[in-house]
């Protein structure tokens, strides 16, 4: 017997509830409560997962075989990479962003790439006519690609069964329906149903499955929170849309680092990925501005030279203005409280604006220094040499502090043609310093970093 009840749902993380409630118990979030009904015990056609494979059986673990670690190499390098070295059969992956950014072209033209594997594009989104402009706008040929307007996941399945695809993409996530419950595609308990339907897929068939997920900056679409428990690998895709790199960034990968990171840049016929940052992350540099530093800094386990912006001006109000793009606010306030403090900087009084140039977010402890050296530079007016390049982290007592993979980040900065760095001298000691060419400044304290830069 089918029965209907009413419950409410938190679009943040998806926790559950009878009643409606101003703050979410599980995740802190206010208003995110959306009401839904939902049928449960509902009489239909039942997903038939046992044609799709075998039906599993316990077994000893020593009794397993675990074979050599799969990949498939999906034909360009930065997925890859955020993937964890290629793709794994059978998992299922979530790639979030916001609309517009490029999830779709991301994924068509991944799918376009992969001549050798049979690839089901599965689109609620769009029309088939309207996926074809856009490959022809990629401009990749490739028979081996087939692409589904359908939303219905029975209809999904008896799909997959005629076609047997070897990768499938759903794009997206919101727009599925599954006949197992009744609540319209987009709400919580579709995106949960329909989710935990395609990891079975991909569980009992081996085939890895992608799901695009459409998420907004105040979660006003359900959030991948929901989501992140069921899938394997959660990819973020961002960046800002008025400079034309993406970001492709793994929050969570149960089959490789976290940390990891991609970068593509959009632009008439897709998206190019871009194998070395610093080029682009640099490019744009004007000789002899105040206010501007390189830091060496590394994602994943990839080093990269960023520029750090700042402006330090008197402040047009009472209260100093302090702002940051791809920084994280407190700790540029709490810099500014060592330079105040430790090396008496009167900065109280001034707005500060901080910048990470090309839209990027960085939460790598070891551009403090370059802060710093930015922010000392624009308040003094005084511009730092275009060959010069930061890598360390800045403690609360002014002292200069080692940070991780310092060999990479020299080695980076070295090989842009950069000719001196400033680090740790914590992390000076075991460094070979007669691998490089540039010259490795060791450094301890903030007030000594200001006299070899101004003194
Ligand atoms: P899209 O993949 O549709 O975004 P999403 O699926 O995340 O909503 O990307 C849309 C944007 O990408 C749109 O503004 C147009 C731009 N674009 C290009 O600049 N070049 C291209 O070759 C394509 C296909 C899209
Ligand atoms: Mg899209």
């Amino acid at each position: 017997m089918a029965k209907t009840k009413t419950v409410f749902f938190c679009r943040n993380c998806g926790n559950e509830s009878p009643k409606w409630i101003g703050k979410c118990n599980a995740c802190g979030e206010w208003n995110t409560y959306s009401e839904e009904t939902i049928v449960t015990g509902k009489a239909g056609k039942q997903v038939s997962y046992n044609k799709l494979g075998t039906k599993s059986k316990p077994i000893a673990i020593n009794d397993i075989v675990a074979g050599k670690e799969q990949r498939i190499d999906m034909q360009n390098a930065e997925l890859n990479r955020v993937l964890g070295g290629g793709l794994v059969p059978g998992s299922l992956i979530l790639i979030g962003g916001e609309p517009g950014i490029g999830k779709s072209t991301l994924m068509l033209q991944v799918a376009l790439a992969l001549k050798n594997l049979k690839v089901l594009y599965i689109s609620g989104e769009e029309s088939q006519q309207q996926i074809k402009m856009r490959a022809d706008r990629i401009g990749i040929h490739n028979e081996n690609c087939y692409i589904l307007a359908e939303t219905s996941t029975s209809e999904i399945f008896a799909h997959f069964e005629t076609l047997q695809p070897e990768i499938i993409i759903v794009d997206s996530i919101q727009t599925l329906q599954s006949d197992q419950i009744e609540a319209s595609a987009g709400s919580i308990s579709q995106i949960r149903e329909t989710a935990a339907e395609m990891m079975k897929l991909a569980k009992m068939t081996n085939v890895p499955v992608f799901l695009i997920g459409h998420i907004t900056k105040d979660g006003s679409i359900a959030g991948p929170k929901v989501l992140e428990h069921i899938v394997d690998t959660v990819i973020q895709f961002e960046g800002d849309r008025h400079y034309g790199f993406r970001i492709l960034r793994a929050v969570k990968n149960r089959f490789g680092s976290a940390s990891e990171l991609g970068i593509f840049e959009m632009n008439a016929s897709g998206l190019r990925e871009v194998n070395n940052p610093s080029e682009i992350l640099l490019s744009q540099r004007e000789e002899n501005v105040s206010g501007v530093a390189i830091s060496a800094m590394v994602e994943g386990l990839r080093p990269m030279l960023i520029e750090t912006q700042a402006l330090v001006s008197t402040a047009a109000y009472g209260t100093p203005q302090r702002s940051v793009t791809g920084f994280d606010l407190r700790r540029l306030n709490m810099l500014l409280a060592v330079l105040e403090k430790r090396s008496g900087f009167r900065l109280s009084a001034k707005d500060v604006f901080l910048n990470i140039a090309g839209g990027i977010r960085v939460d790598d402890p070891a551009i403090d220094l370059s802060v710093i050296a930015a922010v000392l530079s624009s308040s003094e007016d005084i511009p730092l040499d275009s060959k010069l390049a930061f890598a360390a982290e800045v403690g609360l007592s002014g002292e200069i502090r080692a940070v991780n993979r310092i060999e990479a980040r020299i080695s980076e900065a070295d090989k842009l043609g950069f000719e001196k760095i400033f680090i740790s001298k914590y992390n000076f000691r075991g460094i070979d310093v007669s691998k490089f060419h540039i010259e490795i400044v060791p450094v301890s304290s903030v007030n000594e970093v200001f006299a070899l830069l101004f003194g």
